[in-house]
């Protein structure tokens, strides 16, 4: 039978940050992985340069039950103790925007950085390897695995969410906390496309598929985002609508100002005493792509000289343009889903340490818990704290 002091399920962001952290007090670590690699995750981020961290942190950028929970630690284990460590492995990266940092060259870098770490402190990994019962003794537990049964002291729970099941995520972790006796927080895909089925959009979104726009303000339940969309086969993506996904509940209005730095309830009448006899489509293939100036004037207006439009057609233009209402038919689901909001509730989770107020030596970092960040790196950072803290203690 193995023994550990501290056995961590999940090899990966979290459960590697926190691996490595408990190796170096000394302790003698094994991390169990049903997947074939580790940190799957972490090679598939960024399109393949992962946003690792964000150079501005603040608990806005985190959606949970209880929005102070994260506070302790990422104040613990910051954005720049992340770097520093980073910096240490001479891994090349750069702000690509918002504060985002990102590897230069891939992110295969940041995961062997933690691998590295890991040999160095003589933290064990074990993949290909599932658990099939957990087993409270009196000081510790008793796991029963596919490759036989390991006892430790501590058990940390480092399994994430259900986003991307391709890539190793179960709920596994919401099982364990369940049998603990922890609440769960509902859970649903987030940073997630939208679908749409409604006919006429839906053909404009295929026909417009892998065309962007520029610096959109998507709006749902109070929260607003400055970035690009995408029209995708199925519906829109992008940065904005990824964000934005993460407040919608099914059946809300998504608002959308394709144009946010043109009033066109101003704009449109100086154009039309500037240029009457200048059409429509004319007018608007000067802010997007001709293709999509002539869908959606076919779509949503009537292509005519600007001096023809009538005061109410130019308030019908500008509030289309400005103000586009739509109901997205849902989303693309854990399929393509970046993360998962919901998970262990943290109500009974200390936030200093991630040690179950329940279980004695139990601990719940990373994903699994119900804390999400916005895009931008917050979720790595995420990551890195709990994983950290935890792994500071166990
Ligand atoms: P993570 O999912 O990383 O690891 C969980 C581990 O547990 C996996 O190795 C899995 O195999 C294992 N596991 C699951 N069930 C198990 C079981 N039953 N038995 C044993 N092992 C089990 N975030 C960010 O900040 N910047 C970015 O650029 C991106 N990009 C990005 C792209 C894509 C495509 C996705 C899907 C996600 C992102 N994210 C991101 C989000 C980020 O990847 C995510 O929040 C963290 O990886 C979460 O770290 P965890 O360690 O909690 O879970």
């Amino acid at each position: 039978m193995l023994t550990a002091d501290v056995v961590i399920i999940g090899a990966g962001a979290a459960g590697l940050m926190c691996a490595l952290t408990a190796a170096q007090r000394g302790r003698k670590v094994l991390v169990i992985d049903h997947a074939n690699k580790a940190g799957k995750k972490i090679l598939m981020s960024g399109g393949g340069r992962c946003n690792f961290t964000n150079l501005d942190i603040q608990t806005s950028n985190f959606l949970s039950q209880n929005p102070h929970f994260c506070k302790s630690a990422l104040a613990r284990f910051t954005q720049w103790d992340f770097l520093e460590l980073v910096n240490r492995h001479h891994i090349e990266y750069h702000e690509k925007k918002l504060g985002q940092l990102f590897c230069t060259n891939k992110a295969s870098d940041i995961l062997q950085m933690l691998l590295d770490e890991c040999e160095q402190a003589n933290a064990q990994i074990q993949l290909k390897t599932s658990v099939q019962k957990i087993s409270p003794e009196t000081s510790g537990f008793m796991l029963e695995t596919s490759r036989g049964e390991v006892r430790c002291v501590s058990l940390v729970i480092a399994t994430g969410g259900l986003s991307i099941p391709t890539l190793g995520a179960t709920g596994f972790g919401y099982q364990v906390a369940q049998q603990f006796g922890h609440q769960l927080i509902p859970t649903r895909a987030a940073l997630v496309p939208f679908t749409i089925t409604d006919g006429k959009l839906k053909v404009l979104c295929e026909t417009l598929s892998g065309t962007s726009i520029q610096d959109c303000v998507v709006s749902c339940n109070h929260q607003s985002f400055c970035e690009d969309i995408l029209f995708t086969h199925r519906g829109l993506s992008g940065p904005a609508i990824l964000q934005i996904s993460s407040y919608w509940q099914t059946g809300d209005t998504l608002s959308i100002n394709l144009l946010p730095k043109f009033d066109l309830l101003s704009w449109l009448p100086e154009q039309q005493r500037l240029r009457p006899l200048t059409e429509l489509k004319t007018l608007l293939s000067e802010l997007f792509t001709k293709k999509m100036a002539t869908l959606i004037c076919d779509l949503w207006f009537t292509n005519k000289p600007l001096r023809q439009l009538t005061n109410t057609e130019i308030k019908q233009i500008a509030n289309k343009l400005n103000a586009w209402q739509l109901i997205p038919a849902g989303t693309e689901g854990y399929r393509t889903a970046e993360v998962t909001l919901g998970g262990v509730d943290t109500q009974n989770i200390s936030s200093k340490t991630m040690e179950s107020k329940l279980v004695k030596n139990l601990y719940f970092i990373g994903e699994v818990l119900d804390v999400s960040g916005q895009l931008g790196g917050f979720n790595f950072q995420w990551a890195w704290a709990s994983g950290h803290v935890a792994g500071n203690i166990v």
